[in-house]
């Protein structure tokens, strides 16, 4: 069986100067169209996030692996959108990227998510304010985030020193 850190390895596709000048962007595209490779990641994430009664996928890359690991848990899925995806009332968390702001939402109600246990899941981590804004997205709606993952961690940006109050896991990390 192959290991998560050797697929992400030998697939992931880097891109300099993407999507702005200074930015090198990690794209897990190849990563998670080869069979090997994505039950890698899949099985590698369902272990942190053992306890879940909930998986909630980051927009956008994040739907694909949230999917797959909550079939491996044997419990829900979530999709957290990015602004003006869901019809109101949702819940909205803003937060900000190398390039950019932008917003998470969620439904207000449904699914009702106080109590719920909730993994969260991104496929990359950079400055971390994407998978934080999801982690206290669900925490505001009522969800107790069990725990936060990525498939990649690009450590020199530091994101990690922002999850003091949600535990993180990261397959790999460069
Ligand atoms: C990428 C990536 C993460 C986020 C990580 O998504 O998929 O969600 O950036 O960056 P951060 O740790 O600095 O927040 P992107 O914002 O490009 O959106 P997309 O998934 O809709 O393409």
């Amino acid at each position: 069986l192959e290991r998560a850190g050797d697929a992400v390895t030998r697939l992931t596709r880097w891109c300099d100067d993407f999507p702005t000048a200074g930015v090198r962007f990690a794209d897990l595209t190849p990563v998670f169209a080869d069979g090997p490779g994505y039950r890698s990641v899949i099985e590698g994430l369902a272990v942190a996030g053992a306890g879940a009664d909930l998986v909630a996928g980051v927009d956008a890359r994040g739907f694909l692996l949230g999917g797959g690991v909550a079939m491996e848990l044997g419990c829900g899925v979530l999709a957290v959108r990015k602004a003006g995806k869901l019809p109101p009332p949702v819940h909205s968390e803003s937060y900000s990227l190398e390039y950019g702001a932008a917003t998470l939402e969620i439904p207000c109600d449904a699914p009702d998510l106080k109590g719920r246990r909730v993994f969260v899941i991104d496929d990359v981590l950079a400055t971390g304010g994407t998978l934080l804004a999801a982690a206290e997205l669900l925490a505001r709606a009522g969800a107790e985030v069990i725990g936060v993952a990525v498939v990649l961690e690009i450590e020199e940006l530091g994101g990690r020193g922002r999850f003091d109050r949600y535990p993180l896991t990261s397959l790999v990390r460069v």
